[in-house]
């Protein structure tokens, strides 16, 4: 008899087929919550589920007495309780990697639009400001040999470092619980407390995961400690600041600037100021959002599935201690 696997995401025809040759699939709509009273009976005989932004909860799990892998179509799972999965031998898999490049591309996207203001002047142009050229009023600042701060230092963090270093002259301080002694030596990278890179940075971008040490970790302490002129970009989650502390600090010149890909609510209301700050650039959690990257997302995801209830080694397995 097949395995029986739920689907909750976007797949190509090509991906559900290769599920479908191998496993008896229930597809449910993005929309639909994953234990609605309609869905129990499917809970009730899943042995995977495959998704993107699945919100999965203990009781969720009750529900699901056969589950034996989730696969996350994402490298974030902060929306999934690992330990409780771990707890009861559910393995957990993401997709590391594939969105790595992608996703630092839209921090630099971020770090390139706030400095240079492209957003504000592109509006400017349509309203028909464009009278004379423009004056000291409408200025950027300069990315390229400025001090760019890493707020986590993983693979995304690593990565718009990169591109800083090598393509920008950027001088690049990273704050991480661990040091990474072979990119600071690759990019002249120095680590730094969070306290003093925050006060010595021209861009701080924060990249941390979101987890019970990272929630709120910057808040109007934090944005105090930043230059007048400091442009923040979060590509990470909207949680990890504590945004009413960053509208503050944007309202009051406290910093000058922000590029925001993450919100702490999403989606974000048109009634939040932040979309409306001509010193912020809102984008709607975009990161990995190419044709290649998703595609690439989501076939790591249906090949960590496939795997896993196949009883192999998955790919990207978070709770490795499942599998132990
Ligand atoms: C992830 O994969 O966690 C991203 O935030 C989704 O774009």
């Amino acid at each position: 008899m097949k395995k029986r696997l739920i689907v909750q995401g976007q797949l190509s025809d090509a991906q559900l087929a290769t599920l479908e040759h191998l496993f008896e699939i229930t597809q449910l709509s993005k929309a639909m919550s994953l234990d609605a009273p309609d869905n129990r009976h499917y809970l009730a005989e899943a042995h995977g589920i495959i998704g993107s932004g699945l919100a999965i909860t203990p009781e969720l799990l009750d529900a699901a007495p056969k589950l034996e892998a989730i696969s996350t179509i994402s490298v974030g799972y902060d929306n999934i309780p690992v330990d409780e999965l771990t707890r009861r031998g559910i393995m957990l898999c993401n997709t590391p990697d594939v969105l790595t490049e992608t996703t630092a591309d839209t921090g630099f996207t971020l770090i390139m639009a706030t400095a240079r203001r492209v957003v504000e002047l592109a509006e400017w142009i349509k309203a028909d400001q464009w009278q004379a050229s423009v004056g000291p009023a409408l200025y950027g600042s300069d990315v390229h040999g400025k001090t760019l701060g890493m707020v986590g230092f993983g693979r995304i963090g690593q990565a718009v470092a990169r591109r800083g270093a090598l393509g920008f002259g950027m001088k690049v301080l990273y704050s991480n619980a661990s040091p990474k002694p072979a990119i600071e030596q690759q990019l002249g990278a120095t680590r730094r407390e969070l306290d003093e890179l925050l006060a010595e940075s021209d861009f701080v971008c924060v990249t941390v995961p979101l987890t019970a040490e990272t929630e709120r970790l910057i808040g109007a302490q934090q944005f105090a400690l930043m230059k007048r002129t400091a442009i923040f970009i979060n590509i990470a989650r909207g949680k990890v600041v504590d945004e009413s502390a960053l509208i503050n600090a944007l309202e009051n010149g406290v910093i000058k600037a922000a590029g925001l890909d993450v919100f702490e609510q999403e989606p974000l209301s048109a009634s939040s100021p932040l979309p409306h700050m001509p010193n912020v650039v809102a984008l709607p959690h975009i990161g990995s959002a190419t044709h290649e990257t998703r595609e690439a997302m989501a076939q790591r995801a249906v090949d960590n599935i496939r795997l896993a209830l196949q009883g192999e080694p998955p790919i990207s397995l978070v709770n490795e201690e499942v599998n132990q």
